[in-house]
Parts: structure tokens; sequence; C-alpha cells
């Protein structure tokens, strides 16, 4: 097939000259809309108005408008969605509110290759509570561990960090149901990235971040989807005062919210909340279906063009499109310095243990064109050896 949406959305990206970036699954571009907005947040806002912005300029409302625009990206009902915090937070809220309406005992269950931070999360609250370990065993067991009925949680991040593995996330989260088990999925790799359909899936709990595929800005806040039905049970694990019924009231006793509001805590980081509310307005004329097809294009070529350049890498995401989300991970000797090599040459991938090299997808601004270039210029630094450069061997702080 070939990409159209590049031709009308790449414009509104800054991306600097002859970059090809295909590393949106870890920190998307800044938007000129963006740009524009956030001096004027800054100025006219902040500036001018002062403590007036937070009527004046609606700010305390932020996080209440920025989750219904992600609910629909998530295919999620009005106001079961808010925005705030990071996503470890986010997922702690998740977890707590998942063992409050559980009926069984404590156990969570994920995979061994989940995100490391959703791991030490869920360990972190269950030690607090004297509960075993976080129970993990391989993505492909997850079904026959359900089954067991053993879990009360399950704890999944729907697109693997590192090689891209997709979960059927309708299939697990109706077996997870049927054995009355909560499910909480993280959406950091999947947000603007899939067709995500939290209310039809029935799922419970969904957390993400937005500095990603959405492109809100590094450090941009998190959200948190709450299924309607278990909103009102759950008493917040963090009670700051901005999930209070009546923050203004200063109640020494605290009440919760009687809707989603009860998930946030406290002060709104405003300058970050105007950029990805601002940068939310692409996204609401986006048609993410399209994205995915486009997506899977992208990724295809990009592995067939590997494939062709005979390179002694070997692919360890998902062969078959429909299994894996819009990134895609090589293992290979040297996949640190091949990777910085790449870099030095204007193609921005990440580098992740154990020696992978991870390339993620954008159809908004990434195009054919990129993944032709990208793969002529990977293959003339493994061929040509220009990875040994003693440069590409020093180790950064972020990889
Ligand atoms: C799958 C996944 N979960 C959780 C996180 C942690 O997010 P944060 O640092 O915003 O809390 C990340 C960060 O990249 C991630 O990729």
């Amino acid at each position: 097939m070939v990409n159209t949406l590049h031709k009308k959305y790449k414009s509104l990206f800054y991306i600097p000259k002859n970059w090809i970036y295909l590393d949106g699954n870890s920190l998307g571009p800044l938007t000129k809309n963006i740009k524009n907005s956030i001096s004027k947040v800054v100025t006219d806002e902040w500036g001018e108005q002062i403590i007036k912005g937070w009527n004046k300029s609606n700010w305390m409302t932020q996080p209440d408008r920025i989750g219904n625009v992600i609910a629909k990206l998530i295919g999620a009902s009005k106001n079961t969605v808010t925005v705030g915090d990071t996503l470890a937070i986010k997922l702690f809220q998740a977890i707590s509110g998942a063992h409050q309406i559980s009926k069984k005992k404590g156990l969570i269950l994920s995979d061994k290759s989940n995100f490391p931070s959703d791991l030490y999360i869920a360990n972190s609250y269950l030690k607090d509570k004297n509960l075993s370990k976080v129970r993990l065993v391989s993505k492909n067991k997850i079904v026959d561990e359900l089954n067991k009925g053993e879990a009360s949680i399950l704890m999944l991040t729907h697109v693997d960090y590192r090689t891209g593995e997709l979960y059927d996330l309708k299939k697990i989260s109706k077996i997870a149901r049927n054995m009355g088990i909560i499910t909480i999925w993280d959406f950091a790799h999947s947000i603007g990235a899939l067709p995500l359909s939290v209310k039809k899936d029935d799922i419970d709990f969904a957390v993400g971040c937005t500095y990603k595929y959405l492109c809100g800005g590094p450090g941009s806040p998190a959200f948190i989807y709450v299924n309607p039905k278990h909103i009102n049970k759950i008493n917040p694990i963090i009670a700051g005062w901005l999930g209070h019924e009546n923050p203004f009231n200063f109640d020494l006793s605290y009440k919760p919210a009687k809707d989603i509001r009860r998930f946030r805590i406290g002060t709104p980081p405003v300058i970050q909340m105007s950029a990805l509310e601002e940068v939310l307005k692409i996204w609401e004329t986006v048609d993410i279906d399209l994205i995915r097809k486009e997506a899977i294009s992208l990724t295809s070529l990009f592995i067939n063009k590997i494939n062709n350049s005979k390179l002694k890498l070997s692919l360890i995401s998902p062969k078959n499109p429909k299994k894996r989300g819009n990134q895609v991970a090589y293992k290979t000797e040297n996949a640190y310095e091949k990777m910085q090599a790449l870099i030095d040459l204007d193609v921005i991938g990440d580098y992740r243990e154990p020696n992978i090299m991870r390339f993620g997808f954008n159809p908004l601004y990434n195009s054919e064109d990129d993944v032709i270039r990208a793969t002529e210029i990977l293959k003339k630094i493994c061929n040509e050896e220009l990875w040994k450069k003693n440069k590409y061997s020093k180790r950064k702080l972020v990889t």
C-alpha cells in the first residue's frame, strides 16, 4: 500500500532536517502547534493572569478535559479517564484499586518481559501489604495461569517494550473476566499506535503515558482509565486534595469525588498539560485505523529490506504484523555501537538490553522513503564496520 498520512501531517512536526526519526515509541517529536501555544500559555496566561489563570484559563479542569479526549482514543466512555502524574503513579493507583475490588487474595500475575518499572511498582505495593511478589511467567503461559484461577489481578503491558509483541487483549481479558480476575493493561506503547476499545473489551483498568506516540512532550502527564462500574467502589490509595469531592472546602476529612476525579491527586502541571491538550487537537483529526494500517506497512517494509540486506541481525519482533505493535527490534552483536553510529548518521532509534536495536514507526511523520534510507544507512554501517569507531562504544546515561 502507499502511505499517505505523512503527506498531510509531517509538516505539523518539528523534526530536524535530514533526520529519520524512528524513536517516537520512546519520545514523540514537538509539534508546531505546541510550540506556538506554549509561549502564549506562559506569557498570556501565567504571565498576565498569574493566580487568576486557574479560573480564567480553566487550568483546574484540564485533567478532566484531556481525560475525555484520551477516552476517545482508547474507546472509553466520557468521564472514565483522568490525567496527571506519571505512569508509575497511575499504575500504583490501578493496582490498589484492583486489589480493593478483587474478591481474591492479592496474587498479581504478569509476564517476565514486562517493563521492569511496572514490576517494581507492583512489588512495592505487595511488599507493603505483606503479600507475595508478582507471579511472573512467560507470555505463552499467561492463559494457562489464568485458567488455574489463582490470580486476583492480571497486570500486562499490551505491546512489549522491547520486541513489540502484542497481546490479544480481547481474548485474554475475556478469559480473565470469566475467572473473576481483574485486568490492568499498560498502554504505554499502544495509545496513538493502535485502535483500542476498553469499553467493548470490558477491561477493568488501563494506564499509559502521553509522551510517546501522542507527542505530549518529555514528562507529559500519564492517564488512568477505570471501568465506570468500579470507580465509586475504590478508596484512592493516594488521597490528594484534588481527588476530594470539594477541594476548596478544605475539610479535615477526605471525601473522594464521586467520579473519575477521585483518581486525581494534586496540582496539575499546567504547562505540560497545555502542551498535551494542544497536541490532542491533532489527534482528534486522526484516523487511528489508518495509522495502524500504515504502520503495519512501514514495519513490514523495514523487515523486508533488512531481510534482503543479508545483515547479521535477528528479528525479535513477531513476523506476523498482526502480532506486533508499531515497532521493530533486532538482536545483534555490538547493537549499542551500531545504534550510536546510526544516530550519528541521523537515523534515530534506540538501544535496549540485551543487544537490542529498537525502531518505532509513526505514520504521521514516517514514510516509505524514511524506511528505505534508514535500512541503506544501517547496511553501510554494518558492511563498512563504521560502528567500530571508538566514540560509539562510550555508554551514555540514556540509551
Ligand atoms: C511499558 C512502560 N511502562 C511504564 C513506563 C514508565 O513510565 P513513566 O516513567 O512515565 O512512569 C514506561 C516508560 O517508558 C514504559 O515503556
